[in-house]
């Protein structure tokens, strides 16, 4: 049964990491001409509402997307972020928050193409909502995103990213990403492939990138710790992203701005990151 509802955490630190570097690594894809295709395996329902009961619940924007909110001067790939946030906001209150499948609209071409996996009936059918009359280059799919990404592979213009966001609220899903990965760079291994996780006190999450790694020879490893971790064993306490393929630019784009990043949404003093790579030089 799925219950985990984005809508409870969007724009919080984890969304802020994840989507800064989707952003980076879509608006590189978009300088050549060839198109590319940008794949979703867990899109989510697209668009949120920070002022509804789900989003204020926890009120987790606040400690993510509202603290880069006001900010003057963003380093330039953060303000780049901020702004296409902004697109969904034009009389300049944070009130919505725009998911991974949204921002990534903003940045494709009219050649490029949208191919997102959402297995919750109800954010799907948010998900078709939010994509009303956006055209052929969207297409949307009720269907298991690790599973269903493999039929897709490669695209056909052989460009493309594909972003891998579970919600990690089976265990069996730390084994399935690895293996979606694998099996996704035997059918394209030159595709850039980005990978959301937890930072979490228990042995799946930390032995995922480990497992990530074993699959890829270029690759740029991301983490954001935003407090100390929990004594109780629960609780995130950070996230991390894992791009397989990276752009060139960007280990250098986060190594310019993971300090800002850290100070920004540090909830504690235990706050820190790390940037690993393997094969980039
Ligand atoms: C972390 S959220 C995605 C957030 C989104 N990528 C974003 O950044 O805005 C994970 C989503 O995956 C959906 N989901 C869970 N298991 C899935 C699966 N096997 N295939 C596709 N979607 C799934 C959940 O319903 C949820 O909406």
């Amino acid at each position: 049964m799925l219950s985990y509802r984005h809508a409870f955490h969007a724009g919080n630190h984890a969304d802020v990491l994840k989507h800064i570097i989707e952003v980076q690594i879509l608006r590189y894809l978009a300088q050549k001409e060839k198109p590319f295709w940008y794949i979703d395996t867990h899109a989510g329902a697209g668009l949120y509402s920070l002022t509804d009961r789900y989003a204020a619940t926890n009120a987790e924007y606040e400690s993510g997307i509202a603290r880069l909110w006001h900010e003057k001067n963003l380093p330039e790939s953060l303000a780049e972020y901020v702004d296409l946030v902004r697109e969904f906001n034009p009389d300049g209150e944070l009130r919505f928050y725009p998911g991974s499948p949204l921002l990534a609209e903003k940045l494709l071409r009219q050649n490029d193409q949208l191919h997102l996996f959402e297995l919750h009936p109800t954010d799907y059918a948010l998900l078709k909502d939010n994509f009303e009359g956006a055209g052929k280059r969207v297409k949307l799919y009720l269907t298991d995103g690790l599973k269903g990404v493999k039929a897709l592979l490669p695209p056909q213009p052989r460009r493309g990213l594909v972003l891998i966001d579970p919600p990690y609220e089976r265990n069996d899903e730390y084994r399935e990403v690895p293996s979606s990965l694998e099996q996704g760079l035997k059918r394209f291994a030159g595709g850039v492939y980005a990978i959301w996780y937890p930072l979490l006190p228990k042995r799946e999450a930390t032995e995922l990138p480990k497992l990530l790694a074993k699959h890829a020879q270029r690759w740029l490893h991301v983490t954001l710790q935003v407090k100390a971790a929990g004594r109780d064993g629960f609780g995130m306490y950070g996230s991390g992203m894992f791009v397989v393929n990276p752009p060139w630019t960007l280990l250098q784009t986060l190594e310019q701005t993971m300090t800002y990043i850290r100070d920004t949404l540090a909830q504690d003093p235990a706050a820190s990151f790390s940037i690993v790579t393997n094969g980039l030089t």
